[in-house]
């Protein structure tokens, strides 16, 4: 059996979670693969909202295995939290939850380590999530990291000890000493909490699951915009957010990669700093924000707001080689008579292109726009695509002209049911 991959090709916050919630029923394994509680991944049923972070989003379907990959980076004390309130609401996820050792541990001194980066780049800031991702990411490829399995062994303490100091002779070590000692305690009995979980060689749980006829869905975090490489660097996130994540990530082959599933907005968010072409400081973007109820799901930060961008689109659909993609929060233009769509960047010396330009940190672009007419669609009461108006499908075939990948599912609301297959 093959891996199928989703992944967000913008920004983040594409609405992943919703998507991977809604098509795990046809899969026996879900698997996170990179990223960590920088994730806020909302799913909707039952007029109940949920927010994972890093749980995978199978969690609420029974029978499916859920696994947490080598490639994420893992925080004991937001992980146990996670697992503590799915069991106030009757869910046994450690059940179904399967975590490889070589998962790197978040430690309480890479939080403290990722604000107090931020706060040296002053002006510069990335915009993190403050969850400690960066330094944990650094540490891995620095060869000093410690991993899940790492908690099993007996010099668990001495190592833990060693990188720890470490990270404070980074740090003005007063203010960092006295955070650090409200924190340890929590970070212990969580990693006492980690130990009773299904801690497994996760290479060897997902191979052998593909060979004995289980299909996987690889459920990414962030956005191909934000990916260490390929992202708008260095606003950036620290891990592969591409499909290329998914193979180092679980520890799988290229080979063994099915359909690659994009999701995007039917429009552009973006959350922290860096550069976002289609951006609207205006009350458009006001009102954008305000039916799309933008502000994030870890942070609660506002999120900014533009039109859909086909440049930066089609450069995640290449990256990625995306197969079929899911359009998302179509329902949140309905209140607007015309919508936008940016179709390529006139560049400064007054050139026009549609490809991203190699830094657009300091390339300012202008996006070129065309207009479309706008609808008042809902999700129709038939659950068919066919009823959606035809403006709504006017907008949907343009955008598949422009990046030649067909839209197969367009989502209407929040909820789990409010989503159109085609
Ligand atoms: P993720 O990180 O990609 O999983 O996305 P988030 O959960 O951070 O953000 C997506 C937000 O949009 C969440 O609040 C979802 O409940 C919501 N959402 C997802 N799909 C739709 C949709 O089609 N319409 C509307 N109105 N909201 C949606
Ligand atoms: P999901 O999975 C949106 C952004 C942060 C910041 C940059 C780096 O919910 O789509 P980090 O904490 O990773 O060092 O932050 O990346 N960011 C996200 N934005 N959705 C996310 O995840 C994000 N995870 C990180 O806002 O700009
Ligand atoms: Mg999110």
């Amino acid at each position: 059996m093959k891996v199928d991959v989703l992944l967000g090709l913008q920004w983040g916050d594409e609405g992943k979670g919703k998507v991977v919630d809604y098509l795990a029923s046809k899969y026996k394994v879900v698997a996170r693969f990179q990223g960590g509680p920088n994730a806020g991944h909302t799913l909707e049923f039952d007029n109940i909202k949920h927010v994972l972070h890093q749980i995978p989003s199978g969690i609420f379907r029974e029978d499916i295995k859920n696994i947490v990959g080598n490639g994420v980076v893992l925080d004991p004390v937001i992980f146990k939290k996670e697992i503590e309130a799915l069991k106030n609401l009757n869910i046994d996820a450690a059940k179904n939850l399967f975590i490889s050792k070589k998962a790197q541990l978040i430690l309480p001194t890479h939080r403290l380590l990722d604000a107090y980066q931020e706060k040296q780049k002053g002006n510069a800031k990335i915009g993190s999530t403050l969850k400690g991702i960066g330094p944990t990411y650094q540490d891995k490829i620095g060869r000093q990291g410690l991993r899940v399995g790492d908690i099993l062994m007996s010099d668990f303490t001495k190592r833990y000890e060693v990188l720890k100091s470490k990270h404070l002779a980074q740090m003005e070590a007063k203010e960092a000493n006295d955070q650090l000692e409200e924190m340890e305690p929590a970070f212990m009995d969580a990693v006492e909490f980690l130990k009773t979980l299904n801690l497994v060689d996760g290479e060897y749980f997902v191979n052998e699951e593909l060979s004995t006829g289980s299909n996987v869905l690889a459920e990414g975090a962030q956005g191909s915009l934000l990916d260490v490489d390929f992202g708008s660097y260095p606003f950036v996130t620290s891990s592969n957010t591409m499909v290329a994540g998914a193979c180092s990530g679980l520890g799988v082959s290229p080979s063994k990669i099915g359909e690659v599933m994009g999701v995007f907005k039917a429009y552009c968010t973006r959350v922290g700093s860096g550069p976002f072409p289609t951006e609207l400081f205006d009350e458009t973007g006001e009102r954008l924000r305000k039916e799309g109820h933008e502000f994030g799901a870890t942070t609660g930060r506002p999120r900014r707001c533009g039109w859909l961008d086909i440049p930066a689109l089609k450069y995640a659909i290449m990256i990625n080689g995306v197969t079929q993609l899911f359009m998302m929060k179509a329902d949140v233009l309905m209140s607007f008579d015309k919508v936008r769509i940016c179709t390529g960047y006139k560049l400064a010396d007054g050139t026009e292109t549609g490809k991203l330009p190699y830094d657009l940190v300091s390339e300012s672009v202008e996006p070129i726009y065309v207009e479309l007419p706008g609808w008042k669609d809902t999700m129709p009461a038939s659950g068919k695509y066919e009823d959606l108006s035809e403006s709504l499908k006017s907008y949907i075939g343009f955008i598949e002209k422009e990046v030649g990948v067909p839209i197969k599912i367009v989502s209407m609301g929040p909820d789990r049911s409010h989503t159109l297959i085609r």
